[in-house]
């Protein structure tokens, strides 16, 4: 079983997952009532996709024989100035999730725990995607300015994120 300072951040590690989620359902509400489908659609799979993370963690406590202690999920903001605003919040967190990952990494090695190591190494690959996808978003949209037209072309491009099962 992890160590004391490990499993506890394993499980605010869960609930961090799962507040990501909750900011990217928000924010896909924020979209489909901004008459943006497409993001709003790329938001929900990003939902799914936080929702797989925190239960991929969930998992492995569960596999090493740990207690699982599920923390109380953040309310997420109800308004967004505008689609930039959203991806640029969304930016951020996600840079505030590598910060937390790296931190649990640090703790694992310290402890000399390999499981969670070997574990949190699945993380740190997905925090370099995930990082790459919003900036790469960030970027369009502040590419697409003020044009409704850019934009709408973005949104039936991100209309084919592929649906995914969590986990
Ligand atoms: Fe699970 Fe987007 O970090």
């Amino acid at each position: 079983m992890p160590e004391k300072a490990v499993l506890a951040g394993i499980n605010e590690q869960i609930g961090k997952e799962f507040a990501a989620a909750y900011l990217y359902l928000a924010m896909a509400a924020y979209f489909e009532r901004n008459n943006l489908p497409g993001f709003a659609h790329w938001m929900r799979m990003q939902h799914q996709e936080e929702t797989g993370h925190a239960l991929r963690l969930f998992d492995y406590l569960l596999d090493r024989g740990a207690p699982v202690e599920l923390d109380e999920i953040p309310k997420p903001p109800a308004k967004f100035k505008s689609p930039l605003d959203v991806l640029e919040r969304a930016f951020s967190h996600e840079e505030k999730v590598t910060a937390s990952i790296n931190h649990l990494y640090e703790l694992a090695v310290k402890s000399k725990d390999y499981p969670t190591q070997i574990q949190l190494q699945w993380f740190i690959a997905e925090q370099v995607e995930e990082e790459k996808m919003f900036s790469e978003l960030v970027a369009r949209v502040r590419m697409a300015g003020d044009s409704g037209s850019a934009l709408f072309f973005v949104d039936r491009e991100l209309a084919g994120r592929a649906t995914q099962e969590p986990g």
